[in-house]
């Protein structure tokens, strides 16, 4: 599926607002502990520097920032999904652990080696050029740094495949109609979900730009995924 950057920022600068609410019904709130498991993770790492790629309405960048002595930066394309992170990183004080910024994961201006750890949910299954992005963040992770990505994916049992894409076709739209001020951005969201490489295929692509000790794990019967790559 081909991605052009300027309609996917276009796209989420209009669905921001209605973003978190969407998410919540889409998932039925699951995001949320899919998004803790990303928290776990990066605990038992250890991590002092965290760079959070699309990071939206800064749910990971604020589950982060309870890591102990631990600081993170949040970097997105879409300004008003940033304008919602940051209020909610108001609201909690976090100021002095989480920095916002406007930017491009597949050009990140910072030098090579500066993060410990990336985490990524939703995010790049947007990118415009899925390789350029993960080069640049095995680019900005250090030696040995990990990075964790959270991201949709499709079922592999044929049962559980069948009632998921009636859902994401059917079920999707209608949100999208209902709630939404855009509802073609559903019928995308739907669509790169449905044609992003999951699984295998994922892990293949990140062995190919280097990435090692590679595993992934499915979330419910496989809509989701986490992937968990070391440079
Ligand atoms: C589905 S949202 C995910 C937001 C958040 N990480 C979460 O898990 O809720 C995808 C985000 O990716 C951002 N995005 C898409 N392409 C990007 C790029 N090239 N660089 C930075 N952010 C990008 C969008 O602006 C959007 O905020």
């Amino acid at each position: 599926m081909k991605k052009n950057k300027t309609k996917i920022k276009g796209m989420f600068n209009t669905i921001s607002k209605e973003y978190d609410m969407l998410n919540n019904i889409i998932t039925f709130g699951q995001h949320k502990n899919w998004k803790s498991k990303i928290f776990k993770l990066a605990e038992s790492k250890n991590p002092k520097l965290i760079l959070d790629l699309a990071t939206g309405t800064a749910d990971i960048a604020i589950l982060s920032a309870k890591l102990k002595n631990c600081k993170v930066i949040g970097l997105d394309i879409s300004k008003k999904m940033l304008s919602i992170g940051q209020k909610k990183i108001d609201n909690l004080c976090l100021n002095d652990k989480i920095k916002l910024e406007l930017g491009d994961a597949e050009c990140i201006n910072y030098k090579d080696g500066f993060f410990d750890m990336i985490t990524i949910g939703y995010g790049v299954r947007n990118f415009e050029n899925l390789e350029n992005g993960l080069n640049e963040c095995k680019r900005v992770l250090k030696k040995s740094g990990c990075m964790i990505i959270l991201e949709t994916s499709v079922p592999r049992n044929k049962i559980i495949k069948f009632f998921y894409l009636i859902y994401t076709t059917y079920f999707i739209h209608l949100i999208g109609k209902i709630f939404s001020k855009q509802p073609s951005a559903y019928k995308y969201l739907h669509k790169s979900s449905n044609t992003f490489p999951s699984g295998k295929n994922f892990e293949k692509i990140l062995s190919k730009i280097g990435f090692k000790n590679i595993i992934s794990y499915e979330l419910l019967f496989g809509a989701s995924s986490i992937y968990i790559a070391e440079k």
